[in-house]
């Protein structure tokens, strides 16, 4: 009496529990027990399927597979099972079911049939399958980023990397290191902020050179617990290369702005000076002319100062041609043969230029003029030829070679050294801003020349206005000629 009573007990307990199904099936595989978790989860009331078969639960596929079956036999083995399986609910959804079977005796221990109780974990897995496809997710996007990303713990130790950080380091065996050792310290490198820092986001980016040369600026970032304490830490490296050497270069380019407008300053300066030397020059050279007319016997003496007092007249005057020309911005007839004299006449102020370098001029006296703004042509000009002056720096002959010549249609002007050459690999790369094999001013030893890249560039950009083409033959070792073809087109005389 009292055993059947807690029979029934557990029995009502079995049925009308909601949160688990319990489905109790004879050994012909016909339902003897659905409980109220099996009418919840699988939608089916007990009347409509005590007495079925129970098979129609289950999918097809797993039916097939055997697995079905294969759960039936073990339990028969006496062993129980646990697993995940597929069934299907009344309205054809797929159930994911965490099943444990096990099997039913009568009195004298002879198994009768199967006991099932199933616990839904649909939501679980398809919640796991979310995680798992995030987790994929965040990792792709972790890979696409080509700056070097790492995880680490505050102890220094690298969690995760992103194949940036893999190829760049040399491989997964990085993880689990410590990534002061990715830069060869023993300790936490010298510039790291330090966990302090990151965790209060007061860390300062730092950066540092590596061994090929390349910067890299690290940012750290914290990833903070629940309560503020320091979980991980995510560095950033990010390849700043190229932007410092920009930056660098641009530097230069503002100190040689700077440069260029105290010439521009000491030029007008000059002109001014000039100007107010010619009038008592024009007095000197009256006065000397006069005496030497009232007293011829003094010739020997009065012609030196006459003579002189011409040539300062010629310097002068050159001078202030020149500070006007550079200065207007207008176009007009332009002579090349004269604007080249001047700028070679100018570069004797350099005194290796005037002793130490052999000149060979040939003008071509008929060249048809040009219409164009002067300083486009001299600054050109004045840049190709520095450049062979430059090239001949360690030259034992130094030979400058300026040949003016034209035909029909163009006009042409050589300038030729017999300097170091340029090397073809280098060829392709000089008209572009920037490319210099110079070093920059201020790195220069001695008097070797410096340069920024931009002369040739700025070349090609002002004489491109004109149609006008520069090409170059250059043997290594022995000099190069750089020749500019400028066409004597019917509007070259016409105000564009
Ligand atoms: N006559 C030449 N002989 C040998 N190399 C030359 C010659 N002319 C130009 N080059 C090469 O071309 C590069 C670019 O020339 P470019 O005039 O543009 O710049 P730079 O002279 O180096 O600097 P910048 O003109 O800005 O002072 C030079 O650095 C040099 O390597
Ligand atoms: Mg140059």
């Amino acid at each position: 009496m009292e055993l059947k009573g807690i029979e029934a007990t557990l029995r009502s307990l079995l049925e009308s529990s909601t949160e688990t199904s319990i489905i109790a099936v004879d050994l012909d595989q016909r339902i003897t027990l659905w409980n109220k978790g099996a009418e919840r989860l699988l939608g089916y009331s007990a009347e409509e399927v005590l007495g079925r078969d129970v098979s129609f639960i289950y999918l097809e596929e797993e039916l097939r597979s055997g697995r079905i079956s294969e759960m039936r036999d073990r339990v028969l083995r006496g062993e129980t099972f646990r697993g995940e399986v597929g069934q299907l609910r009344k309205d054809g959804k797929v159930l994911r079911i965490y099943l444990t079977v096990t099997s039913l005796k009568d009195e004298d221990g002879r198994i009768v049939g199967f006991l099932g109780i199933g616990q839904d974990i649909t939501e679980r897995a398809e919640l796991q399958e979310k995680i798992l496809h995030a987790k994929r997710e965040l990792q792709a996007m972790f890979d696409a980023i080509p700056d070097v990303i790492f995880m680490r713990s505050p102890d220094f130790k690298i969690i995760r990397a992103n194949n940036a950080a893999f190829s760049y380091f040399g491989g997964r065996k990085i993880l689990w290191t410590p990534c002061y050792g990715l830069r060869g310290f023993s300790s936490p490198c010298p510039d790291c902020p330090g966990n302090e820092a990151v965790s209060a986001k007061k860390a300062e980016p730092f950066e540092f050179q590596d061994r090929k040369g390349k910067i890299f600026r690290v940012y750290q970032y914290p990833v903070l617990r629940a309560d503020g304490s320091l979980y991980a830490v995510i560095s950033l490296m990010q390849d700043v290369t190229e932007a410092k050497l920009l930056q660098e270069k641009q530097r230069e380019l503002e100190l040689r702005l700077i440069q260029e407008s105290k010439l521009s300053a000491v030029g007008m300066l000059a002109s001014g000076i000039a100007h107010n030397i010619n009038n008592p020059l024009t007095s000197i050279m009256g006065r000397a002319q006069l005496l030497l007319m009232d007293h011829p016997e003094l010739e020997e003496d009065l012609s030196p100062i006459i003579h002189q007092a011409k040539q300062i007249e010629a310097i002068v005057h050159n001078l202030t041609y020149k500070t006007r020309q550079e200065q207007t911005k207008k176009k007009q007839r332009l002579d090349l043969n004269h604007l080249l004299k001047q700028e070679l006449e100018f570069l004797k102020a350099d005194l290796d230029f005037k002793h130490k370098v052999e000149k060979e001029y040939d003008f071509d006296e008929s060249l048809p003029p040009i219409w164009g703004v002067y300083s486009d042509f001299s600054q050109s000009l004045l840049n190709i030829i520095r450049n062979a002056l430059d090239a001949m720096y360690k030259s034992e002959r130094k030979k400058l070679t300026v040949r003016t010549y034209h035909d029909e249609e163009n006009i042409y002007i050589e300038v030729g050294d017999t300097g170091c050459g340029i090397p073809e690999e280098v060829l392709p790369h000089i008209f572009e801003p920037f490319f210099t094999t110079k070093p920059l001013a201020g790195e220069a030893h001695g008097d070797e020349p410096t340069g920024t890249g931009l002369g040739l560039s700025t070349c090609k950009q002002l004489l491109g206005g004109y149609r006008a083409e520069i090409s170059v033959k250059s043997k290594l070792g022995e000099g190069t000629t750089f020749t500019v073809k400028i066409p004597i087109g019917p509007n070259q005389y016409e105000e564009s």
